[in-house]
């Protein structure tokens, strides 16, 4: 059966502009979960963050919005936002690790406390759109998610996205495979698997270990390799891997060139894609120091299209 994938919303990496150029180039991803957004100043949403979500800027790529809040009025604003622009799926972040948005019990930063998550999923209950979260399985503690398995299974939830690991953890050690078996298990909706999928080996064990999964959620793994989630579903790839990858860059710089103002926030934008990107290329590493030094357009021309000449990629990239 062909599974369904999902790419993983990295903020700052995946937006629109970057969810559509992979998508022209690279096979194998059903949907896109967006970035979060929040309410702005508690008002509406900040105007940068409303048109990487805009129906006709993710025509190549179907997205799902996602909402990072812990104010049920607050997220009903934005819920309101969506709908009237078609969405009928919103979905809650309850997963972001970062200290700035945990400490302020959003994100993972809920997870300690189910009466509060609870509530929120009462409250929201009139939202005007279907929904689906996803999650960590606890801030600091990987228990703290079996408390709130009931929870989730009281309410109407599309699906629950399970990233297994704690907010501490960050984005480093071992995803909790044992942890992830017990929610599957217990869940009373579709579970989608997400964390550490980086290549077709990857992928298999874990299909394998979890044949009930509804789908997978790939972040990392496609932003190194996108050649990824084609290869996973075994369809027909331009076996000129470098030139693809090339055509994608290029594309990609071309329309941060057009739509961001500045030296500094073009190479910013394309550093961060690099950061990832470059793990494909042997030598990878030099590459990237290379690429993170450079502060001149011209030069960082230079660097990549020498890089797409001379380098070669790995071959866990190049062999399917
Ligand atoms: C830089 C960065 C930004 C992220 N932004 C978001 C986000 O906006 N919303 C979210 O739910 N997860 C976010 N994540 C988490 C990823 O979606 C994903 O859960 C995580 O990277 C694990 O999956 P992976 O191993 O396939 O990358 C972010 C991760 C990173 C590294």
């Amino acid at each position: 059966m062909t599974p369904t994938l999902i790419l993983a919303p990295l903020r700052g990496l995946t937006d629109s502009t970057y969810r559509n150029v992979f998508s022209r180039f690279f096979p194998g991803f059903d949907s896109a979960l967006a970035p979060f957004i929040t309410t702005y100043q508690g008002k509406a949403i900040k105007s940068s963050r409303l048109k990487d979500i805009l129906p006709e800027n993710n025509e190549n790529l179907s997205i799902t919005p996602q909402i990072l809040a812990k104010n049920p009025e607050n997220f009903q604003k934005i819920a309101t936002i969506l709908a009237d622009l078609g969405y009928e799926t919103v979905n809650w972040n309850l997963g972001c690790p970062y200290p700035m948005v945990a400490n302020k019990m959003r994100g993972s930063g809920l997870l300690p406390h189910p009466e509060k998550i609870a509530y929120f999923l009462d409250a929201i209950q009139k939202a005007p759109l279907a929904l689906s979260i996803k999650t960590r399985i606890g801030r600091t503690h990987p228990e703290e998610i079996m408390k709130l398995m009931p929870i989730f299974n009281q309410f109407p939830l599309t699906e629950l996205i399970i990233h297994p690991r704690t907010g501490i953890q960050m984005y480093k050690g071992d995803v909790d495979l044992e942890t992830f078996h017990a929610c599957l298990d217990l869940s009373r909706h579709p579970v989608v698997y997400n964390g550490d999928i980086n290549s077709i080996g990857d992928y298999n064990r874990l299909s394998e270990k979890f044949p009930t999964v509804s789908g997978w959620m790939i972040g990392r793994g496609a932003l190194v390799n996108p050649f990824l989630p084609g290869q996973i579903k075994q369809l027909s790839i331009d076996k000129n891997h470098r030139q693809t990858l090339a055509l994608f860059h290029d594309t990609l710089f071309q329309c941060y060139q057009e739509n961001l103002s500045g030296p500094g926030h073009i190479l910013g934008r394309m550093k961060g894609v690099w950061f990832y990107l470059s793990h494909s290329f042997v030598d990878g590493k030099k590459l990237l120091k290379k690429i993170q030094k450079t502060t001149r357009i011209n030069q960082y021309k230079d660097i990549v299209q020498s890089a797409f000449e001379h380098h070669d990629l790995l071959e866990e990239v190049t062999s399917h």
